[in-house]
């Protein structure tokens, strides 16, 4: 099993919306662990379906390898169809995406929230999170509505990201 492209802005899958997953059989397992693969190759810590060109919603992730000690529920994890039902303040932190390699930004999120949807057998899950997870998920669920975190930014941020993107693809021209 080999893994998957990660497909990287500005790829227009990215900015799709994802069909909710209604037949849970052998060939979404088969994506899963593809995915998984995948998420742990690139070293990241939560993975969105349309990343890898599946417009289907759901996101894997795995936070156990940044625990000091491993907690419930820090991972190997699989949300289909994620909904937020509760969000509660709010934090401003460094985020990256595996869609937008070496890029990092401080980006504004709910600091808790609470989340439901399906484990991999279609079985109903409620997940409670903080922080970084809370932040996880946050940015993965935007992943399903073709939304990025450069959708977050400030224009003024976004411009400055945008400059250096183009200079970086004519450079890579060039070449
Ligand atoms: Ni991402």
């Amino acid at each position: 099993m080999s893994p998957l492209e990660i497909l990287k802005y500005p790829e227009a899958q990215l900015f799709e919306k994802s069909a909710s997953v209604s037949e849970i059989d052998g060939a979404l397992q088969n994506q899963i662990d593809q995915m998984f693969k995948t998420l742990y190759i690139s070293d990241g810590l939560g993975l969105a379906a349309p990343q890898v060109g599946y417009l289907q919603s759901f996101f894997i992730y795995d936070l156990s390898r940044h625990d000091d000690e491993p907690k419930h529920g820090s991972g190997p994890v699989v949300v289909l169809n994620p909904e937020i039902v509760e969000m509660e303040g709010e934090e401003i932190a460094e985020e990256g995406c595996l869609s937008i390699p070496g890029y990092f930004e401080k980006v504004r999120r709910a600091y808790r929230i609470q989340l439901k949807g399906q484990d991999r057998e279609g079985k109903d899950i409620r997940i409670e999170a903080e922080g970084l997870a809370a932040r996880l998920f946050q940015h993965e669920i935007d992943h399903l509505n073709g939304i990025l975190m450069l959708d977050h930014l400030s224009s003024l941020k976004r411009n400055i990201f945008m400059r250096k993107f183009k200079k970086k693809q004519k450079y890579a021209e060039s070449k």
